[in-house]
């Protein structure tokens, strides 16, 4: 049985089937990822740009690479993955999408049940209230908090920060029911996300990697599918519909 069989095989048998997407799906939507040949790490240092000292220091540097991401996003379309990915929630076949993706596409393309780990390049929030908002375009310069007039910064997960607690609740209940996650386009390198997988594995439940190269993931994966997340998420898809 090739790998895209035996893929199909255990999605066929999934009750509970969640996903954990990363910067690889949204590649081929030209969002560029973080790591690998051409990935944004390789350009720009994550400690200027990602983390709460970084914005300390330079508030200006910090929105200035937002919201060049802003604008390279907002030009960026779903591609054939996140619309697999949205269908078969619309099915009722996918329970869950987990993803370290801030550049919103899996609502684009139509998917409602989304765990965003790492927030939301469009969230924005107070640095000193509670204030919070979502942005319809890209950020100019520092925005300024509407009701206490302090800096506003993006919602999104810097490093050395903790992940969204309400939303960590949410994951971990969706991992104690999974019997099988599909994961998507990541190098798996950043904890926690990085260690979703191996949870459900531990509770016997399938893992289908999906990489276009191999990952510290793949040994524990069940199925490893290597290729473009776009091409090989329809063909699953197809595969899925042939009783
Ligand atoms: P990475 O950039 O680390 O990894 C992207 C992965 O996608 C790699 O393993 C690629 O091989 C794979 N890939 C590339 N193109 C693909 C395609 N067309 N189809 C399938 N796979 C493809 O991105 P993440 O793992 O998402 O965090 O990175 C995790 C976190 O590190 C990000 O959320 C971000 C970053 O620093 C924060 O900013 C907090």
């Amino acid at each position: 049985m090739n790998r895209l069989s035996q893929s199909v095989e255990i999605l066929r048998k999934a009750n509970h089937l969640i996903t954990l997407t990363g910067a690889g799906i949204s590649k081929e939507s030209n969002v560029p990822t973080f790591r690998g040949k051409d990935g944004m790490w390789r350009q720009y240092n994550a400690m200027d740009l990602a983390t709460p000292q970084a914005f300390n220091k330079n508030p200006t540097l910090v929105w200035e690479w937002y919201s060049w991401r802003q604008n390279l996003i907002s030009k960026c379309q779903p591609n054939p993955a996140h619309l697999t990915l949205a269908k078969w929630e619309e099915q009722g076949f996918l329970k869950t999408l987990i993803t370290q993706n801030v550049d919103g596409l899996h609502r684009t393309a139509g998917s409602t049940k989304i765990l965003e780990v790492h927030g939301n390049i469009w969230m924005i929030k107070c640095t000193e209230c509670a204030y919070k908002s979502q942005l319809t375009s890209p950020a100019t310069g520092i925005p300024p908090c509407p009701e206490c007039g302090a800096q506003l910064r993006p919602d999104v997960v810097w490093f050395g920060e903790s992940l969204p607690q309400q939303v960590m609740g949410q994951v971990l209940k969706e991992i104690e029911l999974a019997d099988a996650i599909i994961v998507i386009g990541t190098s798996a390198l950043v904890q926690p996300s990085a260690s979703f997988p191996l949870l459900v594995k531990q509770k016997g439940g399938h893992v289908i990697e999906v990489n276009v190269e191999t990952t510290s993931l793949t040994p524990i994966a069940n199925v490893h599918l290597q290729g473009k997340a776009g091409v090989l998420l329809p063909q699953i898809d197809q595969l899925l519909r042939i009783k």
